[in-house]
């Protein structure tokens, strides 16, 4: 059978296909489901700042009545942040133990100061890995492109000064200069930039005329933007790239690597179709290059990335020609 082998976090991978944080993956009994179906590696459900704030704003309001002494307030701040790196650090033991591949444990940052001092205890819990959930919609209109982007630059460099393990970056598509925010990011010392998460999203029910969430799990359709943006900046980037978004099949996952990507993330075929679709995805990409002749992931990875391809395949963006060609 074809070898499936691939990189990414800075570590070698016995499959390109990665289980991408999620609920399933903050589980013990699911992680060694997916190991079990032949996952690359276990991207671990972001331990979060919103979270644990919005806990402790929680718990604050409910005592400051009783309590408004603010030594006492600090002391439970620290308690609360105290208790989620328990159960984090706990959740990347008992997984290093129950399964044989790379546990990569992850952080969503929205400031830098906490994030900091968590990476190293993750590191210390024995962590392979380190992926940075970073992400901060530009929605402040008063705020300039250079602000923005600073938080990206800064906490990577604290946290890359921090710890020893490979630290790889999840990010969106919100940015003004996408392909050189990519490129300079890729420059920092990462190990890996896996291209783009996908976030709550709100939508409006137009019959109780108020805004609400959308629909979690991505469609198999949602790939295509990763997809111009793998085979655009694969040969431009200072690190390796992985996909995540509406990989749901192993003809997507061979897409993207065929365009540059040295693994896919994914999380919602997940929610839909068990941890076997794993084993499936592994089966059929092992098929597809048994077919084609590739005995190696390395031989056919970037076949189709710009350098290779022509940039204009990919960043043509109107529809002219196709409606040229097509009647409807
Ligand atoms: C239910 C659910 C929970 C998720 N939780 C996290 C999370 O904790 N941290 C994170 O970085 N991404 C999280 N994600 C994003 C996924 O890791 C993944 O990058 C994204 O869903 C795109 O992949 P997909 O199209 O295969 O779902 C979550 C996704 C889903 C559907």
């Amino acid at each position: 059978m074809a070898n499936l082998t691939s990189q990414f976090f800075g570590l070698e991978l016995k499959s390109p296909v990665i289980a991408a944080s999620s609920s399933m993956t903050g589980d013990l009994e699911q992680i060694k489901k997916l190991a079990q179906a032949g996952v690359g590696a276990i991207v671990l459900k972001s331990l979060f700042e919103e979270e644990i704030d919005a806990q402790l704003q929680e718990e604050l309001s409910k005592r400051k009545a009783l309590e408004p002494d603010p030594e006492y307030m600090d002391y439970f701040d620290y308690i609360i942040r105290d208790e989620n790196l328990k159960d984090y650090t706990s959740l990347i033991r008992q997984a290093k133990q129950a399964v044989d591949v790379p546990i990569v444990a992850s952080v969503n940052c929205v400031s830098t100061v906490d994030w900091v001092v968590f990476s190293k205890k993750l590191e210390e819990a024995g962590a392979d890995a380190l992926e940075l959930n970073l992400f901060a919609l530009p929605s402040d209109v008063t705020k300039s492109n250079e602000a923005s982007e600073q938080f990206y630059f800064k906490t990577i460099a604290e946290v890359l000064k921090t710890v020893s393990i490979p630290v790889s970056i999840k990010i969106s598509h919100y940015f003004s200069n996408l392909a050189g925010m990519i490129q300079r990011l890729s420059e920092t010392g990462v190990s890996g930039i896996s291209l783009f998460n996908r976030f709550y999203s709100p939508d409006i029910d137009i019959n109780q005329e108020e805004v609400v969430g959308a629909d979690v799990l991505s469609n198999p359709s949602d790939y295509l933007m990763p997809l111009r943006w793998t085979g655009i900046m694969a040969s431009k980037t200072a690190c390796p790239l992985a996909a995540t978004t509406g990989v749901h099949s192993a003809e997507t996952a061979i897409k993207f690597l065929l365009a540059g990507a040295n693994a896919v993330q994914i999380a919602s075929v997940l929610y839909t179709n068990g941890a076997a679709v794993v084993t499936e995805m592994n089966q059929q990409i092992a098929a597809w290059m048994d077919e084609k002749g590739y005995s190696s992931v390395a031989d056919f990875k970037g076949k189709l990335a710009v350098g290779e391809a022509d940039a204009t395949l990919y960043e043509r963006a109107q529809f002219m020609k196709y409606f040229s060609q097509k009647s409807f």
